[in-house]
């Protein structure tokens, strides 16, 4: 035995889970598959090959033919400090639409790269109000660039990201999108909608294991980056150091070590969204989203988010009076193996965050988390219509 291994170390085998909170999301068995086979240089020519692949299928995956189009070697707030830290010069001014945790996280990151945050601030729950914005827009001219959430997994909220965009354009302005729990599961069309960069995370929507930050920029943001005074103050997300690896044509070099089998894995759940169609993916998330609907409120709990500003893929639901929110997530882990999320901030304790996303955002998921939901809440004495929420949602499903 070796000096100091502890006589108990042994392989971490992982319980069986069901992934039905904020992500990460169920992973799609051939993600795993993928991801297992034998490692190569990361400069390696197939490996290299499969590296153009991967952004061509991201292009689709994103709607764009933006060249900048790659998966970043780091979960999805390295997409998010990327746009920061690269498009924000000291000084720059930026305005952040804040309705949840990830606003907030975008404002922290305007000011780290020294530029000036103004917060237009709409309510946990609600979507972003493009009237702001735009009265925003208008009280200061000299604002450089527009950041939102396109999808707020912290309060299951979508905001309408091509009204957004089309305000912070016509003011001249660069826009930075959230993604990350949107690409792959609702429309996104980063082209038509005129957005400059936008980021998201391998762990949602795309049914793959969390880690990598797809991300995409279009030719008047790499421009804004190319006219910088000073360098970007992080070296690993320098888009011009990073473009020297990852660009089609240039000769490329080394940067960093890829992180070679984990794109095995995205490259596999981008083929996985091209063989389903990418609309097809955006409308499963849709129907499976009215199915738990249907069953919820056929239980008797009610959605927080009024109906057209809801996220398919990510549901606040009330937590019924008299449940404790700690001890219904506690059992449904324990007896059922599924994960569910609890609320944040203001709404910690008083609703669940429920995940249909990627892998996790199937017909028969939904039926097994209802009917186990079902159960946890008789079990804590919940006042519940039981035995009406599976059918609820197959009813809503073959509709
Ligand atoms: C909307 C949004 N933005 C950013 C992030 C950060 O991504 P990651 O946790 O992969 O760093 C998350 C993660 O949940 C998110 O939901």
């Amino acid at each position: 035995m070796l000096c100091g291994m502890a006589a108990q170390t042994r392989s971490f085998h992982p319980p069986e889970r069901s992934l039905f909170g904020p992500g990460p999301s169920d992973v799609d068995p051939r993600v795993l598959e993928a991801m297992a086979r034998p490692t190569v240089g990361h400069l390696d020519p197939a490996f290299v090959g499969m590296m153009d692949d991967l952004k061509r299928l991201l292009r689709a995956a994103f709607r764009t033919e933006n060249a900048m189009t790659l998966p970043l070697s780091a979960p999805g707030s390295a997409g998010m400090e990327a746009c920061f830290a690269n498009l924000v010069e000291p000084g720059d001014r930026v305005v952040v639409c804040q309705n949840g945790v990830f606003g907030g996280r975008m404002k922290e990151n305007v000011e780290r790269a020294g530029g000036v945050a103004t917060v237009v601030e709409d309510p946990w729950g609600r979507a972003v109000d493009p009237a702001k914005l735009e009265a925003t827009l208008a009280a200061q001219p000299d604002t450089k660039a527009v950041a939102f959430v396109h999808a707020e997994t912290s309060t299951g909220v979508l905001s309408d990201a091509e009204a957004l965009c089309g305000i912070a354009r016509e003011k001249g302005c660069l826009t930075i999108v959230d993604a990350v729990t949107s690409l792959g599961g609702s429309p996104l069309e980063v082209d038509a909608w005129g957005i400059d960069a936008v980021y998201s995370g391998s762990q949602k929507c795309l049914s793959c294991t969390p880690g990598l930050s797809p991300a995409s920029f279009g030719e008047r943001a790499l421009a804004s980056v190319r006219e910088r005074k000073t360098k970007p103050h992080s070296w690993f997300l320098d888009l011009n150091l990073l473009a020297g690896y990852w660009d089609e044509g240039a000769k490329r070099s080394y940067h960093h070590t890829a992180p070679v089998n984990a794109l095995y894995g995205l490259h596999e759940a981008l083929v996985l969204v091209a063989e389903e169609g990418l609309e097809n993916a955006w409308n499963r998330h849709r129907c499976n989203h009215e199915a738990l609907r249907a069953g919820i409120e056929a239980m008797g709990l009610a959605f927080v988010v009024p109906e057209a500003e809801r996220l398919p893929q990510l549901n606040l639901v009330t937590i019924p009076d008299g449940v404790d929110d700690a001890a219904a997530r506690g059992m449904l882990l324990a007896e059922h193996g599924i994960e569910i999320g609890a609320g944040l901030g203001a709404l910690a304790g008083k609703v669940w965050r429920i995940g249909l996303m990627g892998h996790s955002s199937r017909a028969d998921k939904v039926l097994r988390l209802l009917s186990a939901l079902e159960t946890v809440l008789a079990a804590l004495g919940a006042r519940i219509d039981r035995g009406a929420a599976v059918d609820a949602a197959r009813a809503a499903s073959s509709a």
